[in-house]
Order: structure tokens, then sequence, then C-alpha cells
């Protein structure tokens, strides 16, 4: 079965730009959120980082037509009844999740593959929400979406072979370069990359050093194109957060423990780029 149609559960940080890519390698995407509001905050990120590729050369208005021709927002999951491959991009909550794979589960037909973006759930046990376990998957993006050329493709013991071919075939349609791997908490890149992130906020905790020399020194030193600390604001400091819970949960290891300053600034709503300030205030561009 040639993957044709594409849901997208959720139209998020994420599920926005998992959408955008899709509907701009011209697969017909509908794309749902929870409220209109939710979804029409979401459409107009992908309607910005469309013209913001106009302004820059990359994208012709046409294409931009077209792309915004193939996307379709709803705020109900039965209008992803005819899709060949859903993508679930809700919030890092497994019961969020159960609760949209089950739904799903009876609104698919029965060859529709579920993939979940999770970047630290087991997709395993997602699977077991569903009658349909072969065809459960993780396609995990990374953020920004539409420019981070990478999708780690994620398979169970019981993703059909076929599955995972079909899931490659149509990262690599969008423009992506697949990776495969297991399914274990955090895949491969959080696996690596969240330690990193937590060290440097551990390393700013303690005084090493300044929140600007930190990400200096990682750019410069390391040639990143981010420091930690500033990607951390861009991830968002709730998501990696809630990652290190779940990785320290999984693996039992100091190093994925949260620093005492990030759970702290998380309560106070400093959650970084989406609330406008975590280690940087976003109000300015670039930040500050
Ligand atoms: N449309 C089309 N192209 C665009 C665009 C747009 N709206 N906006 C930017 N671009 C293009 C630019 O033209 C440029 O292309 P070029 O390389 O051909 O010149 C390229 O994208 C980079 O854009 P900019 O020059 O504006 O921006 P930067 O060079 O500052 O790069 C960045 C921005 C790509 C975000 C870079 O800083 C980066 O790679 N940061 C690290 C991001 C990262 O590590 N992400 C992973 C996070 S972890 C994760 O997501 C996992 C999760 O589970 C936590």
């Amino acid at each position: 079965m040639a993957i044709g149609r594409i849901g997208v559960v959720g139209c998020g940080l994420m599920g926005s730009g998992i959408a955008q890519v899709s509907a701009q390698a011209g697969f017909p995407t509908v794309v749902r959120e929870v409220s209109p509001n939710a979804l029409e905050k979401g459409l107009a990120t992908i309607r910005r980082f469309l013209e913001g590729g106009v302004e820059k050369g990359k994208l012709t208005r046409t294409e931009v037509e077209k792309t915004l021709g193939n996307l379709r927002g709803t705020v109900e999951l039965r209008d992803l009844s005819d899709c060949d491959l859903v993508i679930e991009a809700a919030p890092e909550n497994l019961a969020v999740k159960r609760e949209i794979l089950v739904a799903l589960d009876g609104i698919c037909g029965p060859t529709a593959i579920f993939a979940t973006n999770t970047s630290s759930l087991s997709v395993t046990e997602m699977s077991t929400f569903v009658k349909r376990p072969s065809k459960v998957i993780g396609l995990h993006f990374f953020n920004p979406v539409p420019l981070m050329k990478l999708v780690e493709v994620v398979h169970t013991v019981r993703t059909d072979p076929q599955t995972i071919e079909q899931a490659i075939g149509w990262c690599v349609g969008v423009g992506k370069t697949p990776v495969r791997c297991g399914d274990s908490t955090g895949f491969v890149v959080n696996r690596l990359l969240v330690p990193y992130l937590l060290d440097a906020i551990r390393v700013f905790e303690q005084g090493l050093a300044s929140r600007d020399d930190i990400d200096a020194a990682m750019k410069l030193g390391c040639g990143y194109p981010m420091g930690p600390l500033l990607l951390s604001d861009y991830v968002g400091l709730d998501t990696t957060y809630a990652i290190s819970e779940i990785m320290f949960d999984e693996f039992k290891e100091p190093r994925f423990a949260s620093p005492t300053l990030l759970r702290r600034m998380v309560t106070a709503g400093l959650l970084g780029r989406k609330s406008g300030r975590g280690f940087y205030d976003w109000s300015t561009n670039p930040p500050s």
C-alpha cells in the first residue's frame, strides 16, 4: 500500500512542522488540534514559516499556495479516517497519547499506520493501546522540523518490516534522512543530547561560567550551531524537563536527573522561547 493521505494529530511546535513538510512535499495532509484557537495558532506558524521562505528566496509564491492547498486543519479526529499514515504529535503525556490512539484505532481503516513523534515515551507501550501493534512506529522529528533533516524511525519488537519500509519511504519523500533505531527511551539523539543539555544547566547553576560564555564555548569550541542554554530554551524548558524525568525514571542514572534550576524555572513559567523567557529573553530578535 502506497502512503497517500497523511494525518497529523497536534499542531504545536512539532505537529505544525510535520504537517508543513508533508504538505510541502505534495501529500494531502489534514492536521487536527483540540480547539479552533490552537489550530489557528499552529496554521499561522506554518504560514509565517512559508512566508519567511519566500522572503529568503527559498520558496516561490506558487509553492506556498500549493503547500497550503494540500493542508487542511480540523478539530475533529474523525476527519483523519481516510489517512494512510497518522502521526501523533501531542504533548509528552502517555494518557493523552493513549486516548488519541484508542480513538484513531476505531476511526481509521485497518491498514493505516500509526506513528508517534514521541521523544522519550515507549513506542512499545503505545503499540499496546491499539489492535494493530504491527502498524505502530516512532517517527521522531527535530525542531525546527522544516529545517532539521533527521527523522529517527523507531521500531518495536512487533513492528512489521513492511511498516518500517513504508514509513522510511515517506520520510525520504518529505526530504528527510531517516535513521533506524530500536525502542529505547530517548532513542539515539535524546540519549546523547539530553544529558549534555542538563549538564550545561548544572554548569550554569554552579556558577562555573556565565550563560553567554557557556553557549559561546560550545558553539565556538565544538562547532555546534547553538549553545546548549539557547538550545534548551529553543526546545522548551518544560519539554527538556519532561524528557529528563522520563529518562531518569527509565535509566535511574544521575546524568538524566533534572537540575534544581530547571525545575524551578519550569515551575515559574519560564519555558524558553514558547513563553518568551527562559535562559534568554525571546522578546528581542536575536534573543538577549
Ligand atoms: N523557509 C525556508 N528556509 C529557511 C527559512 C524559511 N522560513 N528560515 C530559514 N531557512 C533556511 C535559511 O535560508 C538557511 O539556509 P542556507 O543554509 O541554505 O543558507 C537555513 O535555513 C538556516 O537558517 P538561518 O540562517 O536563518 O538560521 P541559522 O543558521 O541560525 O540556523 C537553526 C537556525 C537551523 C535552528 C540552527 O541554529 C540549528 O541547527 N540549531 C540547532 C537545532 C537543534 O539542535 N535542534 C534539535 C533540537 S532537539 C529536538 O528537537 C528533539 C526533541 O525531542 C527535544
